[in-house]
């Protein structure tokens, strides 16, 4: 049997296995009221995913993985703040080695693989570097059974130094699909393209006829390698055509689109460079959040909504900027983030915060986690005839931070604050969440229950934190 080895894949001739065992998961912060429906977890992906062992194998619809490809570089996070200051930051290395990627990767898909449930299904992003081996490890791990898809993503325009090099463009990432179980049906709704159909000179869609029956247009296809049985199945669905010559094809129904412009719908199949996934660079501004290999949130959506249902479980243990998290909370879905990253953690937190309408999520440690209590903030509290508040008077950034110190005023190195006006002393719950208006002012006070213990935490732009508690 042929087999991919590398070094530590054998310990004294035993196969190595992943730890399941590690240090706990610590609660850090909740967001919103309720049952929590989404975790960011900071810290080791290994570790964060055999704290989740206990209460999660076997229940997760969806894992997402877009791992460090070992490129050999690093990647960087970089945001504009006011005062023309550029804060960049190294966001991961990615330089392991084939043996080193290979000793990584393998525990991380061991213990994915014991959280996915039995009709889960498993995306693994690569690109050219990485797709050989990652695709060699999955059949071991899953069974080549397993495989259900390799989809090419066209990540990027055939542009620039792309299209200039020595070699044709390298525009694609590969993206591989194993469910759990061979042949298990995926739980959402197959994903469809969607191309408007333009009207000819007497307003109909081109090309298309109208079946009286259905009341809507369509457009046909041979019936190709349809079988009779098949055939006789469509006809008593109405979808055959019988041409006057006795040709027989199958009838496309077009569908009006929300501003009632017929539309042709049609399967999708691996090849995915159509609008609805295009990259990063082609979408609202408002999306980049900066961070050097953030996935577009169109990508994500069609694979949440083809694999998941809402309320199912969406894990995703590199989560980089946050997409997975952001897409699976905007479509109802419940959802884990892992990263060890603190450019990673701080932007998918800051990114989560600005959603409207999320549901509950928690924020977590594992082991050694990117979280940086640093900085110090001033706080006055008092009462201005209606209600109490406390107001934000101060803050000073952590001095390992010096983008930071560039800036103006003290206001500019604060992204967020949060208030918990009912402190327990144990777990700090954002009850208010204060961020920059459309104005990019930063409000500095909040109001608060009379008489509380209130703790409140300063969250930096380049996300350390500063708590200070007023009694
Ligand atoms: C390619 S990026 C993911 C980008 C993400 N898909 C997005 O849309 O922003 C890979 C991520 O893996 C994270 N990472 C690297 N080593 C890790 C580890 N040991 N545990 C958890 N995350 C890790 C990096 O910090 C980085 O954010």
């Amino acid at each position: 049997m042929a087999e991919l080895v590398w070094e530590g894949k054998y310990r004294d001739g035993q196969r190595a296995r992943a730890s399941t065992s590690g240090p706990p998961r610590v609660l850090h912060e909740r967001h919103g009221e309720g049952a929590s429906e989404g975790l960011l977890v900071a810290g080791d992906r290994c570790e964060a995913l055999a704290s989740l062992l206990p209460s999660h194998a076997g229940t997760v619809s969806l894992v997402y993985i877009d791992p460090p490809y070992d490129t050999g570089g690093s990647f960087q996070s970089t945001r504009r703040l006011g005062n023309d200051v550029t804060l960049r930051r190294k966001a991961y290395d990615d330089a392991r080695g084939t043996d080193g990627w290979l000793a990584f990767m393998d525990p991380t898909l061991e213990l994915l693989h014991a959280l996915l449930a039995p009709d889960g299904v498993l995306f693994a992003h690569c690109d050219w570097r990485s797709n050989a081996y990652l695709r060699v490890l999955l059949d071991e791990r899953f069974g080549a059974g397993c495989f259900r898809n390799e989809i090419a993503w066209r990540r990027a325009p055939n542009l620039g130094r792309q299209a200039a090099s020595r070699q044709l463009g390298r525009t694609l990432d590969t993206i591989f699909v194993y469910s759990r179980t061979p042949g298990a049906a995926l739980r959402g709704e197959a994903p469809r393209r969607s191309t408007i159909v333009p009207l000819d000179a007497r307003g109909r869609p081109e090309g298309a006829r109208w079946d009286p029956l259905r009341e809507a247009f369509f457009t046909t296809a041979p019936r190709g390698d349809y079988t009779d049985a098949s055939i006789a199945r469509l006809r008593a669905e109405g979808r055959v055509h019988d041409s006057p010559s006795g040709k027989v094809s199958i009838k496309y129904f077009l569908v009006r689109d929300a501003t009632g412009r017929w539309c042709k719908e049609q399967p999708i199949d691996t090849l995915w460079d159509d609008a609805e996934v295009r990259p990063l660079r082609h979408r609202p501004r408002s999306e980049d959040l900066g961070y050097d290999t953030q996935k577009p949130e169109g990508l994500l959506e069609r694979i949440v909504r083809w694999a998941t249902r809402p309320g199912d479980l969406v894990v995703d243990c590199f989560s980089g900027s946050g997409t997975t998290a952001a897409v699976a909370a905007r479509t109802a879905r419940r959802w884990i983030a892992v990263d060890s990253g603190e450019a990673a953690v701080s932007t998918t937190r800051r990114r989560l915060v600005g959603l409207d309408g999320a549901a509950p999520w928690d924020l977590a440690t594992v082991g050694a986690h990117p979280l940086r209590n640093a900085g110090s903030a001033t706080l006055r509290r008092g009462f201005d005839g209606a209600s109490a508040f406390v107001e934000l008077t101060g803050f000073a950034p952590d001095a390992a931070s010096p983008a930071l110190a560039s800036l103006a005023t003290w206001t500019d190195a604060v992204d967020a604050w949060f208030v918990d006006d009912a402190w327990d002393g144990e777990v700090f719950r954002a009850r208010s969440v204060i961020r920059r208006g459309s104005d990019g002012a930063l409000p500095l006070r909040a109001r608060v229950r009379p008489g509380a213990v209130v703790r409140v935490r300063v969250v930096d732009v380049a996300g350390a934190e500063a708590d200070v508690t007023v009694e």
